[in-house]
């Protein structure tokens, strides 16, 4: 069994962050959301990873995760050259593939449950697809499916105006190596991608053993700033440890589970978990509220602050109003003056989204 890492893609609706960097290794909870995939492909016991990679960002995301030594595992990176398709990807991955059954894993989700037991329903029925399904509330926004009283599944349909249920298909699919022969037989989409839902439409269609699980537990589609927000939320309320490394100082508080970096100082401040702060980071001056996670090399002084992740190197510096659901970019410099008139200045890079409320 291998897996296959989808990193590539354009990351449109992360824009600007995905401008300069690679949507997947943003952060949720101070680690890059692809470090979660990876590890829990590892824990599922698969070690042979291939990780698709744009040529925009896969440096970035070469030089960051490296040879996969950190996670136990061996990463094979494969270029693909253009984002044409999910259905594409696993074209372009085929060598690394070869005749092996594979999880595909879309580098921005996250789920839940431990990959094991779907896993283990895949190999015990040798199915040659299983897909993951969960109900939502917008279905239109994503590939759904229609599925018999058995669970077997009769169709797939990208984005439906109309859909025929509320399931959802999940960015994590198992396939048996019938895909690449599912794959050579379609054609590329109105929207000019290879459809990895047509795929398995095609295997369907040829009688081959398709089956869906639907999640009973949260999953998370990263792509999008306040599904981003989510998962942050949900990863530090569900995993983060109380672990202070840096320096606090007595007229500071720090309340709940917190995760303090080394070097990270916190001076007349209050931080009330859970929050993450990375190393190398000054605090001061501030209120940082629950579902917080502040990069490593941050600055922070006189802000009230919650619900937010911030990025490295950001310096947020002397804001009055509290700064709630935002996702702050690697670098960026949000600074309010004492002056008088008030007034605003920005520099602000393409596709920013500024609300003042
Ligand atoms: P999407 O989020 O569906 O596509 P995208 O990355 O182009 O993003 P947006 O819609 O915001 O423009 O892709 C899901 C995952 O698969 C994501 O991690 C990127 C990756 N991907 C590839 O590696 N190659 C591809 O050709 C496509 C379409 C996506």
């Amino acid at each position: 069994m291998k897996a296959l890492i989808l990193s590539g893609g354009k990351g449109t609706r992360l824009r600007p962050l995905t401008y300069t960097g690679a949507k997947q290794l943003v952060p949720v909870a101070n680690k890059p959301i692809l470090w979660y995939g990876i590890e829990s492909i590892v824990a599922a016991g698969i070690t042979d990873i291939g990780i698709i990679i744009s040529p925009e960002t896969g440096e970035e995301v070469k030089t960051k995760t490296g040879n996969g030594e950190q996670f136990g595992a061996k990463i094979t990176y494969i270029l693909q050259a253009k984002p044409e398709g999910l259905a594409h990807a696993v074209k372009v991955a085929q060598d690394f593939l070869e005749d092996s059954p594979f999880i595909m894993y879309l580098g921005d989700n996250l789920i839940q449950d431990d990959l094991n037991t779907f896993l283990n329903n895949f190999k015990n029925k040798t199915l040659d697809a299983l897909i993951l399904l969960r109900t939502v509330s917008n279905p239109s926004a994503f590939g759904v499916a229609k599925i018999d009283e058995k669970g077997r599944v009769i169709q797939l349909i990208e984005k439906p105006k109309e859909p025929p249920s509320n399931l959802a298909l999940v960015g994590v699919y198992f396939f048996s190596k019938t895909i690449h022969e599912a794959i050579a037989n379609i054609k590329p989409s109105p929207r000019g991608e290879l459809e990895i839902t047509d795929a398995i439409q095609y295997l369907i269609e040829q009688n081959k053993s398709v089956e869906a699980q639907t999640l009973e537990n949260w999953w998370l589609d990263t792509g999008k700033k306040d599904d981003l927000l989510e998962a942050n939320r949900i990863i530090l309320d569900t995993h983060l440890k109380s672990n202070i490394q840096g320096e606090i100082d007595s007229s500071s508080q720090v309340i709940g589970r917190v995760e303090i970096g080394e070097r990270s100082k916190i001076i007349n401040s209050t931080i009330r978990g859970p929050v993450t702060i990375g190393k190398d980071c000054y605090l001061e001056n501030s209120f940082i509220g629950p579902y917080t996670s502040i990069a490593d090399n941050t600055t922070l002084k006189e802000v009230d602050l919650e619900h937010s992740v911030i990025l490295q190197g950001a310096k947020v510096i002397d804001i009055s109003a509290r700064i709630v659901d935002s996702l702050i970019g690697q670098r960026a410099n949000i600074k309010e003056s004492k002056q008088r008139p008030k007034a605003l200045r920005f520099l602000i890079g393409d596709d920013s989204e500024i609300e003042l409320l």
